[in-house]
């Protein structure tokens, strides 16, 4: 089954930083995401969302039009969607990294613009993973 990639950009409804909500949003993620083949990232700001999915071009279809619907948020842009070879974030049905303070002003700045771009978004999302990895990770 191809795969797809997309990144969009979202205004929360109540501030995002509030880990509650994001940790429930993240409960359900994993396991909406998991029984369907999808995989990801949430990053957030304490106004916006940016979520980086991964799957099937109809299973991201029909996530695409849950999270329209979604109250908790609003505004959604969606950055870009293409088609790719394989997960980078295979091992995540979500993931919600904690970043750095310079990630966190990195993903201020891309988020402040129209439409970031979805590589650099990707990218800072990663790379955030992949510091967490390194911090919690026990040689
Ligand atoms: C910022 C944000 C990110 C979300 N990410 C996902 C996701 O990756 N997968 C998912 O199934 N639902 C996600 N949701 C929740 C969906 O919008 C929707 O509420 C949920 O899929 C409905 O699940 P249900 O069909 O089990 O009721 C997200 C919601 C928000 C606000």
């Amino acid at each position: 089954m191809p795969l797809e990639r997309l990144a969009y950009v979202s205004h929360s409804t109540e501030p995002a930083e509030s880990l509650m909500s994001v940790s429930d949003i993240l409960e359900q993620s994993v396991r909406n995401n998991r029984g369907n083949n999808i995989t990801g990232a949430l990053a957030f700001t304490p106004s916006r969302f940016a979520q980086v999915l991964e799957g099937s071009h109809g299973s991201l279809d029909v996530l695409l039009l849950k999270l329209a619907m979604d109250p908790r948020h609003h505004d959604m842009i969606v950055v870009d969607r293409l088609p790719i070879e394989r997960r980078l974030f295979n091992d995540w049905a979500m993931i919600a990294p904690v970043f750095t303070p310079h990630g966190r002003a990195r993903l201020a700045t891309l988020v402040a613009g129209e439409t970031p771009s979805m590589s650099a978004l990707t990218e800072l999302i990663f790379e955030m993973v992949g510091e967490q990895d390194a911090s919690t990770n026990t040689p």
